[in-house]
């Protein structure tokens, strides 16, 4: 239940209107009310936020939440939690679930599954072809009848570009964009690191960056040819950073994200060989991992997305080359965001601008704002906080982080809804 509330003494920060005030928020209704220096209302609970960070609810525009098929990794509603907990109001599930989301049916399942639970508001991505198969188009009409707003067969590139082609023209037709997993799988096949010194030292084949900058060059020639927006997912090289700067250079409809985790290890990490660092695009060098933050940070890089990929122990418990690939990323991104913050490398704005206000422009989401009248999805943020990362404590199955034991510093405090209060932090003094 929407519930009206005022937020005291907070750091209101709203990208939306470049803006960064300590200041009271107003909830009425689910809905913000007002933002003043000072507001006091009979009968209204207030939640005190001095000395914390009040921001537009963060929005992950990239997750996997493996339902339906895949239920031992993780489901809607472990998922959902997991997204709470990590500060996200909104979330945008890829469609390489079994069924592969491909039909309005399963794109209904997934919409109606997350409506009955009190938690973020789920947006899935469909997939471009039948089965992420590359070959005939989905159902895309279909399923954004159904709720789907956009499309993807993440974890899979299309490659053929003439099916690329119509994808785009097909999908612009109903307004919304194309998200391609950027890969040649010629390049890649077989790979599990990146392509360089520690691929050669630890006898691995590798992925070279050119599989991902090939497929990059390729949405940039068809965007300009048909004209319709491609966002570009989980960016890892210095090479696709200049082939988008060009493109935005040129106005060409192309927007992109990058993972936390690319922005904070290197390939240097699969020297542990922990499965855990098992990624795609796989992590790449210091000197990607510098571009991709400078890039970030400039607005030449759009957006984050987690790519949270939960799998289970049996997926990631075996040799290097046969682990699956994905980091559970969810309940770390903010805390490894607010990293570069601390060391700033990135402004608060921007990093918070970076994982709302942007995410809900490219996917075209009502929130990402705090201005009166916009929906009250809040995420209430402590920056200070130490905490560590801890198996037993993450809320998602997927227990499969590469940052296991890292003591990170910020969390999100509390996640709002619609103005319904769907998590807090254990011991967050609630009214
Ligand atoms: O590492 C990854 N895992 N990259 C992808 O593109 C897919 C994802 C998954 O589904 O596990």
């Amino acid at each position: 239940m929407a519930r009206d509330w005022i937020i005291k003494g907070g750091l209101i920060i709203d990208p939306s209107s470049r803006t960064m005030e300590e200041e009271d928020l107003w909830v009425e209704k689910g809905h913000i009310k007002g933002i003043d220096p000072h507001i006091s209302q009979e009968g209204i609970p207030v939640i005190e936020a001095q000395g914390l960070w009040v921001t537009p609810g963060l929005i992950d525009i990239h997750v996997h939440f493996r339902d339906p098929g895949y239920e031992y990794k993780e489901t809607i509603e472990t998922g959902l939690k997991a997204a709470a907990a990590g500060g996200f109001t909104q979330v945008c599930p890829m469609a390489n679930t079994l069924p592969v989301n491909d039909t309005g049916a399963i794109t209904l399942y997934m919409v109606e599954k997350a409506r009955s639970i009190r938690g973020p508001i789920l947006h899935p991505v469909g997939a471009i072809t039948k089965g992420l198969k590359g070959e005939a188009l989905a159902e895309i009409g279909d399923m954004v009848e159904q709720g789907a707003i956009a499309v993807s067969d993440d974890g899979n590139p299309v490659m053929n570009s003439e099916v690329m082609r119509r994808a785009m023209e097909y999908s612009s037709y109903f307004g919304i964009p194309v998200v391609d997993h950027c890969e040649d799988k010629n390049l890649s096949d077989g790979g599990s690191i990146h392509e360089g010194v520690v691929s050669t030292l630890l006898g691995m084949k590798g992925i070279p960056r050119t599989s991902e900058e090939v497929m990059v060059a390729r949405n940039i020639c068809l965007a300009r040819q048909t004209g319709s927006r491609v966002h570009i997912q989980h960016l890892s090289s210095k090479g696709s950073i200049e082939l988008v700067q060009w493109a935005k250079e040129q106005g060409i409809p192309v927007t992109c994200e990058v993972t936390p985790h690319h922005l904070t290890l290197t390939h240097e990490a699969v020297k542990s060989y922990d499965t855990n660092t098992k990624v795609n695009p796989p992590l790449r060098t210091q000197e990607d991992r510098d571009a991709l933050i400078e890039a970030l940070s400039q607005g030449v890089i759009d957006c984050i997305a987690s790519d949270h990929a939960p799998h289970s122990l049996k997926e990631k418990d075996v040799e290097y080359d046969i682990a699956a690939f994905g980091i559970s990323g969810i309940e770390t991104a903010l805390a490894l965001v607010l990293r570069m913050v601390h060391e700033e490398k990135l402004s608060p704005l921007r990093a918070i601008e970076a994982m709302s206000t942007i995410p809900a422009r490219i996917m075209d989401l009502e929130g990402g704002s705090l201005k009166v009248g916009s929906p009250a999805h809040i995420t209430i943020i402590d920056p200070e906080r130490t905490w560590t990362v801890r198996k037993e404590e993450l809320v998602s199955k997927g227990k499969n982080s590469p940052f296991l034991g890292w003591d990170l510093k910020g969390k999100a405090v509390l996640t709002m809804v619609k103005g319904e209060v769907v998590w807090t932090s254990k011991g967050f003094p609630m009214p």
